[in-house]
Order: structure tokens, then sequence, then C-alpha cells
């Protein structure tokens, strides 16, 4: 502060960055409110619920568009990192997001997206709880920029979940207890469909192969071929 600038931090920054809603969600959460606090929320109450501006997380100064917050930040606060809007496709879907360049994917899809299967564990390619498939190449996310992926396709375990073809894999998970914490579980679900995607009929060790990179510490190993080659067999309509 002796600079007279603001130390920001990412989350603040991200935070305040994009779009700023507000609004009387006071009452509707069900918290008791002191009498002046009561007052406060009528206030609140009789503005419109929401307003949409964009915000200077350095100086707290107000824009009417992306476009001149931008201008601010590169005239006013040369020094700090421009916000980037990234164009993904998740899932199918095309979105924008508005990120630090250094974001990364599962970052971006955790905390912009709320996409939470892909797990940041250890957050430097060692795990593979990030897992995510690129292009139809297993990817990991966490070692991956969000501003590298601008025009691939991205699936996660979300979008595999969601579709019914997969939903075998996910039953026999279940069945064969291929989880216990379940906190690798995602990543270990979304090499097994990329093993799948190539090789609809695995042998045990083409789903070691697959799922090496994959770290589980409960130690559900044992557990996964055995899941992968019956859902396989599903999948293909052979049960
Ligand atoms: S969190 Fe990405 S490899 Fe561990
Ligand atoms: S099930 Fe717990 S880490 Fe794999």
């Amino acid at each position: 502060m002796a600079d007279g600038k603001k130390n920001i931090d990412r989350r603040s920054f991200l935070k305040n960055a994009g779009f700023i809603v507000g609004g009387g969600a006071i009452g509707a959460a069900g918290i008791a409110l002191r009498p002046e606090m009561a007052l406060a929320a009528d206030a609140v109450k009789s503005v419109p619920k929401t307003v949409t501006q964009f915000r200077c997380p350095i100086c707290n100064k107000d824009f009417a568009s992306f476009a001149e917050l931008k201008q601010h930040f590169k005239t006013d606060h040369p020094e700090h990192v421009e916000p980037v809007t990234t164009k993904l496709n998740i899932n199918g879907e095309d979105c924008e997001v508005l990120i630090e360049p250094h974001w990364t994917l599962q970052r971006t899809l955790q905390f912009k997206l709320g996409l939470t299967g892909a797990k940041h564990m250890c957050g430097r390619g060692a795990c593979g709880s990030c897992t995510v498939i690129m292009d139809g190449k297993a990817i990991l996310s966490c070692m991956t920029l969000a501003v590298e992926c601008e025009g691939k396709k991205i699936q996660t375990v979300e979008g595999i979940a969601a579709d019914p073809k997969w939903r075998p894999l996910i039953d026999s998970y279940c069945k064969w207890d291929g989880m216990q914490c379940g906190y690798c579980t995602p990543g270990m679900l979304v090499s097994a469909k990329n093993l799948l995607d190539k090789k609809p009929n695995p042998t045990v060790e083409d789903c070691k192969q697959a799922l090496a990179g994959n770290l589980c510490s409960c130690g559900t190993y044992h557990r996964h071929p055995t899941a992968i080659m019956e859902a396989a067999q599903i999948i293909k309509g052979g049960v």
C-alpha cells in the first residue's frame, strides 16, 4: 500500500472484473434480520434486482462496457494483467468466459462455468484427477491454459455422465465399487471413456495403460478394469 496501489489478489480480481450482479437476496436466504437491517432489506427490494456494470478491481471505477474497462486498464493500470475474453466449446456448448490469460482450463471450468468434475488435486500434472478430453485426446486441465483451448472441443465428466450412451460406464463403476472417496473418480471415468472411444473392446492391460496417469490414494485400482470391460460389453450391446 506504500505506493498507493491496491494489492489485489487473483480471486478478488476475477470476482470484480466481470459482471457485477446485485440484488435483494438477503431475505430470500432466510436470514433473520435485526429491525434496522430489515429496513435496509426493504430498501434493497425497491431497487432493480440486477445491476450490470464493469468495475475496475484496482480503483473501483465503473464502466459501461468491457471495452471501456480494457482501455482504462491499458491507460491507468498498465502494470496489471488485462482480463481476456475466451471462447470455449464445452460438452458441445459454446461459451465465452472472462478470465486472466494465465488461468488454467481446470480453474476456468470450476470457477467460471461451475463444472467441478475436473478436480484440482496436485495441480502439477502428476495425478490425473483433472483429466478432460480435448479434440479426442485425454489431457490434464491443470496443465492447459484456457486460452489455448479456443477452437477445440472439450469434453468433461459432466458431458460424459449426461450422455445416455455412457451411462453403463457410470453404472458399472457403481456396481464394481470403483470409487471410495471419489475424488479421483471423474478423472478415471474420463480416461476410461477416452479408452473406449479408441478401443471398444479393451483388455485388462489396455485399461491399466489408459489409467496409468490417474492416481487413487484410496487404492481402488484393481476394480477399474473389471468395471470398464463390463461397461464396454453393455455399450456394444453384448450384455
Ligand atoms: S490436478 Fe491435474 S494432474 Fe493432478
Ligand atoms: S477413490 Fe479416493 S482417491 Fe480414488
